[in-house]
């Protein structure tokens, strides 16, 4: 019987050197080991030696089985090798990757920075503030009277304990002058200003101002003017017309809309709104005197201008949006046009 293991054994290890596929390994384990194969064979014939001799064909057994074993197993470690360099062989790495598609920056963003951008390059800084505000920051210290109707339940968003929602970015010019250690000062600041108003194609309750302020002795409104002309020529074309049309702010004297004028081929001319301007009003720094206690803003030395502009509306024009809506919808369909 020992012999006959031996055969069994050696039979098997000289057979497996020549199997050349997975699926012969496959019918060789069962030739083998399998419920039928050639060793389990032998092994269900160990019952009827005598039980001197059990052990050590027991022994052997298991010797032959394991031998067998272990040469299946190199081998099928050997296919699979073969198989897998085989498959990265077939790997033509000259063929296009598969394409991550690149996002773009928001409509709005792309506006906000260009303007930004031509403004920093002017000379002004980036100043910003809180959305939640005092009353005095948005009202009393911009010179507006208890009774303006901006002040309105109806148009402004007020908390119970009388803070609230900035109507504007204009809070901004107030908190700066009062936190500055020296003129000139020449700031701009983006940021949300919220209003309750009905949203339509034109209007929502959240959107974004740019707000800008230079303060120093002699600033004039010529410094004013061709500050804003550069900029809207510069944003729109260089042969945009600018239009300085009279109009009133509690907090600048003299109060100016700036218009341009929109030339769209098809279409007749119109003169457009797009932001607001004026040179501070000395009430103005006579708040921001107050608060302070000292000079640095005292109305008689210094003097300044301010503006302020709503730029999903400059975004509108920029790329002739017809909707302000669609700028808050996240709808990709629309937004992947600005890539
Ligand atoms: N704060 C004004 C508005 O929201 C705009 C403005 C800013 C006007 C600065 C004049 C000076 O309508």
């Amino acid at each position: 019987m020992l012999e006959e293991l031996e055969a069994i054994q050696t039979e098997a290890l000289a057979e497996i050197a020549h199997i050349a596929d997975s699926p012969s390994l496959e019918q060789f384990r069962v030739d083998f080991l399998g419920k039928k194969g050639r060793l389990t064979a032998a092994s269900t014939r160990m019952r009827d030696l005598p039980k001197e001799e059990k052990p050590l064909v027991g022994k052997k057994l298991n010797e032959a089985r394991q031998a067998i074993t272990a040469a299946i197993d190199q081998k099928g470690a050997d296919f699979a090798a073969a198989a897998d360099s085989e498959a990265a062989a077939g790997v033509d790495v000259t063929l296009p990757g598969v394409p991550l598609p690149a996002g773009n920056a928001h409509p709005l963003t792309q506006s906000l920075d260009r303007i930004v951008q031509a403004l920093r390059h002017m000379g002004f800084a980036l100043a910003s503030g809180p959305e939640i505000e005092t009353e005095w920051h948005c009202f009393d210290a911009l010179n507006t009277p208890k009774d303006h109707p901006a002040r309105n339940e109806k148009d402004t968003y007020f908390f119970e304990d009388g803070t609230l929602l900035r109507a504007h970015t204009s809070t901004v010019q107030i908190r700066v002058m009062e936190s500055t250690p020296s003129i000139p000062l020449r700031i701009i600041a983006p940021g949300s200003a919220f209003r309750r108003d009905e949203i339509d194609a034109t209007h929502l309750n959240q959107f974004t101002q740019i707000e800008g302020l230079y303060v120093d002795r002699r600033v004039t409104l010529a410094d004013l003017k061709g500050t804003l002309e550069f900029l809207f020529r510069h944003i729109f074309g260089e042969n945009t017309q600018v239009r300085f049309r009279p109009h009133f702010f509690p907090f600048t004297e003299p109060s100016f809309e700036i218009d341009i004028k929109l030339q769209i081929a098809g279409k007749e001319d119109k003169w457009i709104e797009i932001a607001g301007c004026g040179m501070v009003d000395p009430a103005v720094f006579e708040a921001v005197s107050r608060t302070r206690g000292d000079d640095l803003f005292d109305p008689d030395k210094v003097t300044g201008y301010a503006f302020g502009m709503g730029v999903e509306r400059l975004a509108m024009i920029m790329w002739g949006i017809p909707d302000i809506r669609l700028l808050i919808e996240n709808d990709a369909r629309f937004l992947r046009q600005f890539g």
